[in-house]
């Protein structure tokens, strides 16, 4: 498994890092099975695998069930888990008791935290608590009721300037990582080349140390659209939805299951059962 000090070397080095969202045992089996470095446990979950409108509904318990089933599909991949909404704002105190209680139960290897200013006493705390932190800034969808709608961040001088300057602070406040989403290509570049920790991006240009999406984006499976930033490499729900309707077809036409199917019994016990 890869370590902290592997992906400091990777950035180091010019290897980029792939990192993709996994929800559970399966998604986290082929994510591993692909060569991904590390994994992210994404409260996007609320929206791509529990159906909720935005990430604010998900909870510590969500989380913290999903991220066990992720680490049993992937036992050799670094997992980062979301703290979810809420749950490292209340107090420094109940932070650090529901950063325990997701690392202890679930076993991630790294918490992640959206936000600047606000949160660098966030990334301090846990790092000294022994968790590694990975920080967010730009697009942080936990925020979209203030921020007034997905959108593209850090576009004009002021907002760049502040970004500059809280990615600065995370790294000092120790994250081991950076995530940037929704940001100009050019100022993601100039983020990444400013810092020694690795910037992984989302909609954040190529200039960056790696890249992350989340894994229905990337297979097309069971997402309407997707965002200008996503590639999706596979059109996994046209495959599942012919397959789905295939075996319902055949069922009505019992046309499944067929012999090859089914078991038998042998003739002699046929014969002693009906006579
Ligand atoms: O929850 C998530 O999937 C994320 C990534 C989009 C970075 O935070
Ligand atoms: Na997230």
């Amino acid at each position: 498994m890869k370590t902290t000090a592997d992906f400091l070397k990777m950035k180091k080095n010019g290897e980029k890092i792939a990192m993709l969202t996994a929800y559970d045992y399966p998604s986290a089996k082929l994510s591993e099975h692909a060569g991904v470095d590390m994994i992210l446990v994404g409260d996007s979950l609320g929206m791509v695998v529990l159906g909720y409108e935005s990430t604010v509904p998900v909870t510590i318990e969500d989380m913290i069930h999903h991220t066990k089933a992720v680490k049993r599909g992937a036992p050799s991949t670094f997992i980062v888990t979301d703290m979810p909404f809420m749950s490292y704002h209340l107090s420094m105190e109940n932070t650090l008791t529901n950063a325990k209680k997701i690392v202890q139960e679930s076993g991630a290897h790294a918490l992640k935290v959206e936000g600047g200013g606000d949160v660098i006493h966030v990334i301090a705390s846990l790092t000294a608590a022994g968790i590694p932190v990975v920080a967010h800034l730009g697009l942080t969808p936990q925020s979209v009721g203030v921020l007034g709608g997905y959108k593209v961040q850090g576009k004009d001088v002021e907002s760049a300037r502040k970004m500059m300057k809280e990615a600065r602070m995370a790294e000092e406040a120790g994250a081991m990582a950076l995530v940037l989403e929704c940001v100009p290509k050019q100022l993601a570049k100039d983020i990444a080349a400013q810092l020694t920790i690795p910037v992984i991006g989302i909609g954040a240009g190529v200039e960056v140390d790696g890249q992350v999406l989340v894994y229905h984006d990337v297979l097309s499976y069971g997402v309407e659209r997707v965002p200008k930033f996503v590639h999706s490499y596979v059109d996994a729900q046209s495959i599942m939805r012919d397959g789905l309707k295939q075996y319902v077809l055949e069922v009505k036409d019992s046309l499944f299951p067929t012999s090859e199917h089914s078991f038998t019994m042998k003739e002699e016990t046929l014969h002693r059962l009906y006579g």
